[in-house]
């Protein structure tokens, strides 16, 4: 069986290269092939157009429930459909086993000005799987043919699936489901995150499957997992032949990344720059949600900035316990001091 060697030489320059290229997704222009991967609780409004600042070509938005928008939940649908105006072409992804419902959200999805959807058929939480949604899709191919379905229907936008290979180790549902799903469903394109749903996120992503999938599509494929390191990034975009990548946890706040694996940056972020961007993140997420909430909101994206900066358990504790947005500022200002000395 073939395996992967990430240290082989190749042609980085002429991978950046490709990667810079524009491409299409079902008539949505993009870019470039450097994408931004959904992640819940995280990827908003602002953490995505952070990644547009910093050279990401197509955004994806955190998972979002097509039954609470269908009801018109209000928080959904003011926070979670909130959209930029410098995002675009951003997609945004829901999640959900009810073609109903998938047909009515994918439809005020539409009215939000999203350039595309992108339907969550990998998301391995027992919460969702056990209605039926997310990874549990991967098992029940005639269910997921219709969400996707409705999903095309309800919007008139061009609509992707992202998946994983099965929900155990040997399966590989995701790839006779994706083929059903570009065929019977007319899905756009297909974002693959090789690692089966009861990996979660660990482990060694299947490239190898990754590449049979791409052979075996006509439409596009984003390959996803295990995306850290610009060369690495290339590597797997060069080995598995997908048209573009999708970065996730490897730009938690290390936005640098996009700017890195298209060429325009090769250094990596100054102490200045990592104290600017944690202060343009939490004045975005006041705008967002207001001081109260975001004091306890960005408790989440404090540690890759202080992990970044190289501080420890102190620092990060601090973070943590600090009683106030102003106390956080604080502590930013005494950081800045540091690092401009
Ligand atoms: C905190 C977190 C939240 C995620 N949320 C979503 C999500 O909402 N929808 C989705 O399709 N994938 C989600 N994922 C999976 C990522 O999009 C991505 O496929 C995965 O992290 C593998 O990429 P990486 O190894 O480069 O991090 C999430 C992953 C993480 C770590």
């Amino acid at each position: 069986m073939p395996m992967i060697d990430l240290d082989e030489p190749r042609d980085q320059a002429a991978l950046t290269a490709r990667l810079n290229e524009p491409f299409e997704i079902g008539g949505v222009a993009i870019p470039n092939r450097v994408s931004l991967a959904p992640l819940a609780g995280i990827g908003n409004w602002f953490f995505r157009l952070q990644a547009r600042r910093f050279g990401a070509g197509l955004l994806v938005s955190e998972m979002v429930s097509s039954h609470a928008v269908r009801y018109g939940n209000e928080r959904t649908c003011t926070e979670l459909l909130r959209i930029h105006p410098d995002e675009h072409p951003v997609a945004i992804q829901l999640f959900g086993e009810d073609p109903v419902s998938m047909e009515a959200a994918a439809a005020v999805v539409a009215e939000t000005g999203a350039d595309m959807i992108d339907l969550n058929m990998g998301c391995p939480v027992p919460k969702v799987c056990k209605t039926g949604a997310g990874a549990a899709l991967l098992r029940d191919h005639d269910r997921a043919v219709d969400v996707a379905k409705a999903a095309v229907r309800g919007s008139g936008l061009p609509v992707t699936v992202k998946i994983r290979p099965g929900q155990k180790p040997g399966e590989t549902d995701g790839v006779t489901l994706a083929k059903r799903l570009e065929q019977d469903a007319g899905v756009a394109g297909i974002g693959f995150h090789p690692r089966h749903a009861s990996q979660q996120h660990k482990g060694r992503p299947d490239y190898d499957l990754a590449r049979e999938l791409v052979e075996a599509l006509e439409i596009p494929v984003t390959i996803s997992g295990g995306m850290r390191g610009a060369d690495t990034i290339r590597s797997v975009f060069d080995y598995t032949g997908a048209e573009a990548v999708m970065l996730a946890r490897g730009v938690m706040g290390n936005p640098w990344l996009f700017s890195q694996v298209r060429g325009l940056r090769d250094q990596p972020p100054s102490d200045e720059e990592i104290i600017a961007e944690l202060e343009w993140t939490i004045d975005r997420a006041i705008e967002h949600i207001g001081e109260q909430r975001a004091s306890r909101y960005l408790r989440k994206f404090y540690p890759w900035y202080i992990e970044q900066l190289g501080l420890g358990h102190q620092a990060q504790d601090a973070f943590q316990r600090a009683e106030s947005i102003d106390a956080v500022r604080e502590m930013l200002s005494e950081l800045a001091v540091s690092a401009f000395a």
